[in-house]
Parts: structure tokens; C-alpha cells; sequence
């Protein structure tokens, strides 16, 4: 878990600033009508006037190479869609919108899950818990809490919910890496993990399925579907630990920090 200085911690401010500059961008496009591929698009344009660069263009696992600028995901899509011109949306869809973003040589990510108009008040409820259970988490990432903490205080909103945490795919640490220690999962016992420390910055992102947690791969090699086909949801801030608590660092410039309460 590497700590931060003061240097530091003003790039990486900008860096998750500017990631949740593109991110409030990209939503007020969402509408019904627009296709995938024209939205990671904008993300692109949105980007480049910030004069940022994406973090999961090519991004590589294995050999594999992430192709697109923000990941896409609609409906029962977890995480890392990648936008197509024949994915239209439509009313009563849902889109998790997952931008990250290299500034000042640091990495900010976040994401949120947006409705396409309106829809069902249940697939709401999904958005609302899911949102309410990363809050969650974040308030319990203080300094001397265990990460566990973190993934306790998540399950448990989700849980009380009637929904289910994924178990595949974890919050991180984040720096000039994407993904950097620790892993944050969203399930587990509030005594396991490391010590939260001082000046550590972290990406708390709960994933969180309407049915079963069991997530399978779509051909294209990146796309993460829920295994049951239910709607999956997934809301993400980039967060520093500081001495007096939890702060929220990808908020957009000029925009209010979310109250903690
Ligand atoms: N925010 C995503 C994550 O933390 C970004 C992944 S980049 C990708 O996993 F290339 F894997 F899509
Ligand atoms: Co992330």
C-alpha cells in the first residue's frame, strides 16, 4: 500500500478530478436512441480536451488488448463492455459507465450505473442499493480500519438489499497503475486485509448483480455478463485516506463533494 505526499496527492487530485469531468459528461449524453460505440467515442473527444489519456485503451491482460476509450456495460453486463454501434440503447436499459483516466502520470477511475430514461422501479432499487452500499464502504475506509472493513460494510447494504455482490471482480488500489495493492473486495469479514493507511488512495467499486453473483465472459474476451442474465449494476469512486477520513477525490471540478452521512 504506498503512501502519498502532498506533491503527489495534488496530481492524483487532478487526475481523479479529471476522470469525473469525463465521466458527468458522458452520462448527460445517455438517451435513448444513442448507440455504445458513439458514446465511448465522445468519452474519447472528452478525453482529449482535457488533455488526459484513457487508462484501459489498450489496456493489457495476457495477450489480450482492451480496444475501447471508457468501458461500456448495459443491462446484464458487468463491467469492461466494450461500445458497439449495434448496442442501441433504449428506455428502461441500464449503462454502467466506467471511465479511467492517466493525468499528471496518475490514474483516476469511476464509474456509475445510469438509467436509460425511465425504468423499472425494481432495476431503480438495483441502482439506488448499489450506490448506497459504495458509500457505504467508503465511510468505513479509515485510517486503522482492515480493508475488509471496506468489503464488510458493502455486502452488507447490498445483502439487506435482496441483491448480490460479485465475487470476480474487486476494488484496488491506484496510482500510476491502474490496478495497484490492495485488492478491495465487496464480500467479506471486517477483520481481514491490510491496515488503511494515511494517504493511501483507493477505488472502492461494489458490483452487484439483481439475481445470482456468478459472472460469465462473453466471446469478445473482455465483456463480464451475469451468469443468470439479471441486470448488474456498478458504482465506483476514487478515494483517499486521510487523517480526519475518507475523502472522495473524483468529483468534478467546480462540482460539491457527495456528503458522506
Ligand atoms: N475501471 C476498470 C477497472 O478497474 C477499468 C478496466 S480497463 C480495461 O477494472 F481495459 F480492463 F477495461
Ligand atoms: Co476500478
Amino acid at each position: 500500500m504506498i503512501v502519498r505526499n502532498a506533491q503527489q496527492m495534488k496530481s492524483i487530485r487532478e487526475a481523479a478530478q479529471v476522470a469525473a469531468t469525463v465521466l458527468d459528461k458522458m452520462c448527460a449524453l445517455v438517451t435513448p436512441g444513442m448507440n455504445t460505440y458513439d458514446l465511448d467515442q465522445a468519452g474519447r473527444r472528452f478525453i482529449d480536451e482535457l488533455e488526459a489519456e484513457s487508462a484501459c485503451y489498450k489496456y493489457q491482460v495476457g495477450s489480450r488488448i482492451y480496444p475501447a476509450y471508457t468501458c461500456l456495460s448495459v443491462n446484464d453486463e458487468v463491467v469492461h463492455g466494450i461500445g458497439s454501434l449495434d448496442r442501441v440503447l433504449r428506455e428502461g436499459d441500464i449503462i454502467s459507465v466506467d471511465v479511467c483516466t492517466r493525468y499528471n502520470g496518475y490514474i483516476g477511475d469511476n464509474c456509475r450505473t445510469m438509467p436509460v430514461a425511465r425504468v423499472a422501479p425494481d432495476v431503480q432499487r438495483l441502482l439506488d442499493v448499489t450506490e448506497a452500499s459504495m458509500y457505504e464502504g467508503i465511510k468505513a475506509a479509515r485510517l486503522g480500519n482492515r480493508v475488509g472493513k471496506i468489503s464488510h460494510a458493502v455486502q452488507r447494504v447490498v445483502e439487506k438489499g435482496g441483491f448480490s455482490v460479485i465475487r470476480d471482480f474487486v476494488g484496488h488500489g491506484v496510482g500510476r497503475n491502474l490496478h495497484e495493492e490492495p485488492q478491495i473486495p465487496n464480500f467479506g469479514k471486517p477483520g481481514n486485509g491490510p491496515k488503511l493507511r494515511e494517504g493511501c488512495v483507493v477505488c472502492i467499486e461494489p458490483m452487484v448483480n439483481m439475481g445470482k453473483y456468478s459472472v460469465k465472459m462473453a466471446s469478445d474476451g473482455w465483456t463480464a455478463l451475469s451468469a443468470d442474465g439479471s441486470r448488474s449494476a456498478h458504482f465506483e469512486h476514487t478515494v483517499i485516506i486521510n487523517k480526519d477520513g475518507p475523502e472522495i477525490l473524483s468529483v468534478p471540478l467546480g462540482k460539491e463533494v457527495p456528503a458522506l452521512v
